[in-house]
């Protein structure tokens, strides 16, 4: 799949934010090795800490549909009403939990636009991160 269809997924996802604390919306779009695209967006709470990122609520609806391997995530983020979208890295909790199943290898595509992001990997978020082989016999 093309980076672009992730990252126009990511950003149709980012319309479905409820912010009504920060106002801060964000959309991800995760391709799985299936083929299948599972997109998130944040979701806010009135107590604060049970809000929800959109990385994990894309992980987690993949996971839940049955998912374990994803090659990509595309992530869009900026404030409610902004035309100019920065770079935003995802949060240390939504590396930690990506890693748990896209490992290293996770291509990371942080997106302004369809045609303006970077690529990295989950790996240069999250340097020694801790994983699933950690706990292997
Ligand atoms: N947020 C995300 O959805 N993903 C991130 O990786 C960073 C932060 C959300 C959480 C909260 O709803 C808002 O952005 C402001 O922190």
């Amino acid at each position: 799949m093309q980076n672009e269809l992730l990252i126009r997924a990511a950003f149709a996802a980012r319309e479905n934010a409820y912010t009504p604390y920060s106002h801060f919306k964000v959309g991800a779009a995760l391709l799985a090795e299936s083929g299948r695209v599972y997109t998130g967006c944040n979701i806010e709470n009135a107590a604060y800490t049970p809000s929800n990122c959109a990385e994990r609520t894309a992980l987690f609806k993949a996971v839940s549909e049955g998912e374990r391997h994803f090659e990509a995530i595309a992530i869009v983020a900026g404030k409610e009403g902004c035309t100019d979208f920065p770079i935003t890295g995802p949060c240390g909790v939504c590396r930690q939990a990506l890693y748990e199943f896209g490992g290293k290898k996770l291509r990371v595509i942080l997106a302004k636009s369809e045609t303006d992001y970077q690529e990295m990997t989950l790996g240069d978020l999250l340097p020694y991160g801790f994983g699933p082989q950690d706990l292997a016999p």
